[in-house]
């Protein structure tokens, strides 16, 4: 039998009287929903990002689907990604007709290894939607430069890392835009909710017209496509609930405190696993200030399988979870030749592009989901002792003396 952690995390997200007296006043001082959507959100957000143009949505997924649909990625284009990742990833690109390319990850952090990207490249490729997994932000330099040097996008999906930096800056403006989610589990968040930035206004603008509400947009917008006889409701309802959004600008004033706790609790535990031989942490790259959404440990597949860990830690009070249990290019439902259950809308599209995952091999991607497995860590506050409990469930783990 393993032990247990006695220590236990913090309420998350985080429940402060002003926090809970703000929602509540939207609720009673306010509309329930308001057209325009969230600008007052929008503008802590802008802050906080230091620019760019930024639409509060309803998800994660929406704020992906808007940056796709405000660059134009549509049916038949190519998008180069990773498997190793949510699947919202792959389904906002799925949504809008184009093709998710499947880049390998590297082979020290769950990330996209810029030089298997820059192999991927083909004519059809318009973007790259680059994914800073578990809130470790992705080689942003070398990104950039494979996108500039082929004339395509660069995208990030931050939707696990806000605050997080690369090269000191924080991530969402390495690119022409990036989607982030706020839904309650992530580091900034609200109910549900998520968060485009735009670099190009003209995109915002494609994007805006198809999730807009035609009586929230503001009166320029709105007179220069009445004009066009563009407005219509054919929108996709991207609108977001006012008291989720009041929720994500009331959790910027302390994101980045409780990024600096989550970050100091992984670097104890990292000094603390060092002793403990079958058993890691993802290192953190040179150049990289992750923010520790989910705490990923790998394992020595030739003594223990993630399987099997998950069994002997069901009681350990660490809350492990196989997060990528098959990589996405392996997912029965990715397989248009094969698949037998329910229609799937994308099939078609990847028959059209000829394009067959099952065939693809990602060694790095496909040795994570093998060896790793996953806990929560909204460790929020710097806690020593819990670090040294989990350090000694790990070692009881594997089966190491300390
Ligand atoms: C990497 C990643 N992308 C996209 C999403 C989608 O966000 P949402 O669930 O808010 O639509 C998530 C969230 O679960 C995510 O973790």
């Amino acid at each position: 039998m393993i032990a247990k952690l006695t220590e236990s995390m913090p309420t998350y997200p985080r429940r402060s009287p002003e926090r809970m007296q703000g929602a509540l006043a939207r609720l009673q001082d306010q509309e329930w929903t308001r057209l325009e959507g969230a600008p007052d959100t929008e503008e802590a957000l802008k802050a906080f990002h230091g620019g760019g143009e930024i639409w509060y949505v309803a998800s994660g997924t929406a704020a992906l689907q808007a940056l796709l649909i405000g660059h134009e990625i549509g049916p038949g284009d190519e998008v180069i990604t990773s498997a190793y990742t949510w699947g919202a990833t792959i389904s906002a690109i799925l949504s809008v007709g184009a093709i998710p390319v499947f880049a390998d990850i590297l082979p020290d952090v769950p990330l996209l290894d810029p030089s298997c990207v820059r192999n991927s490249v083909t004519p059809r490729t318009k973007a790259i939607m680059s994914v800073h997994l578990f809130g470790c932000p992705c080689d942003m330099t070398a990104l950039r430069a494979v996108a500039d040097e082929a004339g395509i996008y660069l995208f990030e999906d931050g939707s696990q890392a806000h605050g997080s930096r690369w090269q000191g800056e924080r991530v969402g403006r390495f690119g022409h835009g990036a989607a982030f989610s706020c839904m309650a589990l992530k580091p900034l968040a609200g109910t549900e909710g998520g968060y485009a930035v735009f670099e190009d206004a003209q995109a915002a603008e494609r994007a805006y017209l198809h999730g807009k509400h035609p009586r929230g947009l503001d009166p320029q917008r709105l007179a220069q496509w009445k004009d066009k006889d563009l407005l219509d409701a054919l929108q996709l309802a991207m609108r977001p609930c006012a008291i989720g959004a009041e929720l994500v600008k009331s959790g910027l004033d302390t994101l980045d405190e409780e990024n600096a706790a989550r970050r100091e609790n992984a670097r104890t535990l990292r000094r603390l696993l060092a002793e403990v031989p079958g058993v890691e942490m993802d290192p953190e790259p040179e150049g990289a200030e992750p923010v520790y959404h989910l705490m990923s440990f790998r394992l020595d597949p030739a003594k223990l399988s993630p399987a099997e860990a998950m069994e002997q830690l069901q009681d350990s009070g660490l809350g492990p979870f196989l997060y990528i249990p098959v990589p996405l290019h392996k997912l029965p439902r990715m397989d248009w030749q094969a698949y037998e259950g329910p229609a799937v809308f994308w099939h078609e599209q990847l028959k059209q592009a000829g394009i067959s995952y099952q065939q693809q091999s990602l060694p790095q991607t496909e040795a994570r989901s093998r060896e790793s497995f996953q806990v929560g860590w909204n460790w929020i506050e710097p806690n020593p002792k819990a670090m040294e409990q989990i350090r000694d469930v790990l070692a009881e783990l594997v089966g190491a003396a300390l």
